[in-house]
């Protein structure tokens, strides 16, 4: 399964709102249309927007006609603008646009098209690798007869790579451990119950799924085994944003003594940010919680909230598992600690 796939002048996605009932591609042929469907959460999840990005940032600058780098340069910050303002969030984003910044800079005039081509590839096949990495780290916490409850959906669809959440309970599985999980729906536009178990059924990997109020019951009731979730952004102390109700998994896991785990790639952590009171938090549409799938559920004229994320204090996370090892508490010493030789 291939979630992001770039075909040499056009990018290739599967569009995830159209998930489990129809695995449709969409052929995105200009940058704009790349914005257009990372806004629109028809490709998301932290890792495999900043490749979408890498890639649609690439396709943008083959469109560019300058006879200096200068001028290229000056059109290119707008496309590097366009992508900044999609979805603020998800740190790899910004670390994507930053490392083909970097690229469109450092190249030779001749060549700076090739070199965010090459840049994007390489942002990707370091997400595809650190994934993978993390998945085969995190499998070790995994005992056979293990469930696991996750959160949203942070597969290979939210990687473009090996999964994250998903990918540590696959590496499990692989390993001939009997496992099961429990995925929460993830209202309100049910990655959870749209993805995770869609991705998890193709597997063959036994899943249950939730509605978002159940978890307490399940975790007080000894069911769960421990909490693996993705994050979009993850601060120098700890602090980790991920999908709206991870927080309060992490409090109901804690008060129930379940271990509740964060897995994601070191492009995730933003030493840049002191705590997670600094991490912006996306506020959507209120109408993805006002109707579902486009069907109206509450009267119309209701105002209705929606923020796209929260932030689970580092005290409520036993350990974050990334490709370059796991970190536990204190945390600032120890992720501080990867970025380091
Ligand atoms: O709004 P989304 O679907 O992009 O939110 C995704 C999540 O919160 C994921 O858990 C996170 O991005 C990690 S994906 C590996």
């Amino acid at each position: 399964m291939k979630p992001v796939e770039w075909l040499g002048n056009k990018l290739k996605i599967i569009d995830q709102t159209q998930l489990p009932g129809k695995l449709a591609f969409l052929e995105l042929r200009n940058y704009t249309d790349v914005v257009a469907a990372i806004k629109e959460m028809k490709v998301r999840g932290a890792p495999a927007i900043g490749v979408a990005a890498a890639y649609g940032i690439a396709l943008g600058a083959q469109d560019i006609k300058a006879e200096t780098k200068t001028k290229f340069l000056s059109q290119f910050d707008k496309i590097l603008q366009a992508f900044a303002a999609a979805r603020p969030t998800a740190v790899n984003l910004f670390h994507a646009i930053d490392r083909m910044k970097k690229a469109a800079t450092a190249a030779d005039f001749a060549a700076i098209k090739q070199a965010l081509i090459d840049e994007a590839k390489s942002i990707h096949a370091d997400e595809e690798g650190a994934t993978r990495r993390l998945s085969q780290l995190g499998a070790k916490l995994i005992k056979d007869g293990f469930t696991i409850l996750t959160h949203c959906n942070a597969g290979a669809l939210a990687t473009a790579g090996y999964g994250t959440a998903l990918g540590v309970i696959k590496a499990a599985w692989e390993q001939g451990k009997k496992i099961e999980v429990i995925a929460t729906e993830t209202r309100p536009l049910l990655q959870g119950a749209c993805l995770t178990t869609w991705e998890l059924m193709q597997e063959n990997i036994p899943v249950t799924l939730i509605t978002d109020s159940m978890a307490g019951y399940f975790l007080s009731r000894g069911k769960v085994n421990c909490v693996i979730v993705g994050a979009d952004r993850i601060a120098a102390n700890g602090d980790t944003a991920n999908k709206i109700g991870t927080y309060t998994l992490a409090v109901l896991a804690k008060e129930n003594g379940v271990p509740f785990y964060i897995a994601a790639p070191t492009s995730t952590i933003d030493l840049s940010l002191k705590s997670g009171d600094e991490i912006p938090i996306e506020e959507r549409n209120p109408e993805e919680v006002t109707s579902i799938k486009g069907v109206r559920l509450a009267p119309k004229g209701v105002t209705a909230a929606n923020p796209a994320f929260d932030i689970t204090p580092h005290k409520y996370i036993t350990a974050i598992i990334t490709e370059k090892g796991m970190v536990r508490k204190p945390y600032l010493h120890g992720l501080k600690k990867l970025f380091k030789g």
